[in-house]
């Protein structure tokens, strides 16, 4: 039994947050700054009603509505998030209500930009044991609500937005290789160091980042597990059609596809139109791709993320 993507859909929040529109808002920063580092020209931001469950929902129905199934047919669903909707209940049980459906597992997974890859290759292990056979994907993220504005380190880097693919059994190969890593020791160069005790919140609620020690480490892991992917599925790079990493900087971008010796043509990039939104940004940019024309079934898929605690990991897929 293999598990195939049989649908994507992806949302993203309608307000567009310039760089020009930052330095308006007071941010000492300038668009050559950021675009010269990260490739970012804007980010999307949800409205102050909107939730993850919100934007999961709309990006989770164009899925399922291309994968042409009820929404009573999913039987799992996987959501990655760091911004949830709340403590508990997770963020996939209130999408699950939201869909108006009930009876599937349902849960979250934690690790923040590499959540969206972490969710499939799940998803993956629950369709191929056979225990379950419909699964929904999600990547959903409200960012900016976790950035202070005051740090320009960090608050132009990040957007809000959702993707989500159906993922189903299927006798066709459709995910053909995975890898998920960790390493927990470094956890301080990316981080929200805070949490909810005793009505009040304890520590420091928003990101925290070391810039370039995220980027050295970004970079080496990234190439490392394209290779171990592709090693494992017994391909080459050059069995790729497209490359869709974690939209983070176009500069880790650029060297992940240098080192696996693919060309920019080969690689899906919205970073420059959506910033880094996160457990969002491999699902959204994935869809925007499917939907463009560019990413046709049979395609070779190498999706790849890194983020927060460390993790990291990669799916190479047939769509
Ligand atoms: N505008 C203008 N100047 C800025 C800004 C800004 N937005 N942010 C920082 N600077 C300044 C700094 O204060 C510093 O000034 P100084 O030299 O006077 O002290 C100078 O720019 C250089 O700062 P660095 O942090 O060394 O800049 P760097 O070239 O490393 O670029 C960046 C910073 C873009 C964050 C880079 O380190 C990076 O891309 N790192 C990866 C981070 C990332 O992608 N994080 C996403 C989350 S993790 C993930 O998704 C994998």
């Amino acid at each position: 039994m293999h598990a195939r993507i049989t649908g994507t859909g992806s949302y993203l929040p309608t307000t567009a947050l310039t760089n020009y529109d930052l330095v308006a808002r007071g941010v000492q920063t300038s668009d050559e700054w950021i675009v010269e580092r990260t490739g970012i020209r804007s980010r999307h931001i949800a409205d102050d009603s909107q939730k993850a469950s919100d934007l999961a929902l709309a990006a989770s129905l164009r899925a399922i509505a291309a994968a042409e199934i009820p929404a009573e047919k999913i039987d799992l669903i996987i959501l990655a998030t760091s911004t949830p909707d709340y403590i508990f209940p997770s963020t996939a049980c209130l999408l699950q209500s939201k869909l108006g459906v009930s009876g599937a597992t349902a849960f979250d997974v934690q690790a923040v930009c590499s959540g969206f890859v972490y969710a499939l290759t799940i998803a993956e292990k629950f369709i191929r044991s056979g225990s379950h056979r419909c699964a929904l994907v999600v990547g959903t993220e409200v960012f900016s609500r976790i950035l202070d504005w005051n740090d320009r380190g960090t608050c132009v880097l990040f957007g809000d937005g959702a993707g989500a693919i159906i993922l189903e059994a299927s006798e066709e190969p459709g995910i053909l290789a995975s890898a998920m890593h960790a390493d927990g020791s470094q956890h301080g160069i990316l981080e929200v160091p805070g949490n909810v005790s005793g009505g009040k919140v304890v520590g420091h609620p928003f990101v925290k980042m070391d810039g370039p020690a995220v980027f050295k480490f970004a970079v080496k892991v990234l190439a490392e597990v394209a290779q171990e992917v592709l090693q494992k599925a017994g391909m080459d790079s050059a069995a790729v059609d497209w490359l869709i990493p974690h939209q983070a900087n176009i500069r880790i971008i650029q060297s992940t596809a240098k080192k696996l010796g693919l060309p920019m043509e080969k690689v899906v990039t919205t970073v420059d139109r959506h910033g880094n939104t996160s457990a969002a940004s491999i699902p959204l940019a994935l869809d925007i791709a499917v939907m463009d024309g560019r990413i046709k079934r049979g395609d070779t898929l190498m999706l790849e993320g890194v983020g927060g605690g460390f993790t990291w990991g990669a799916v190479l897929l047939k769509f």
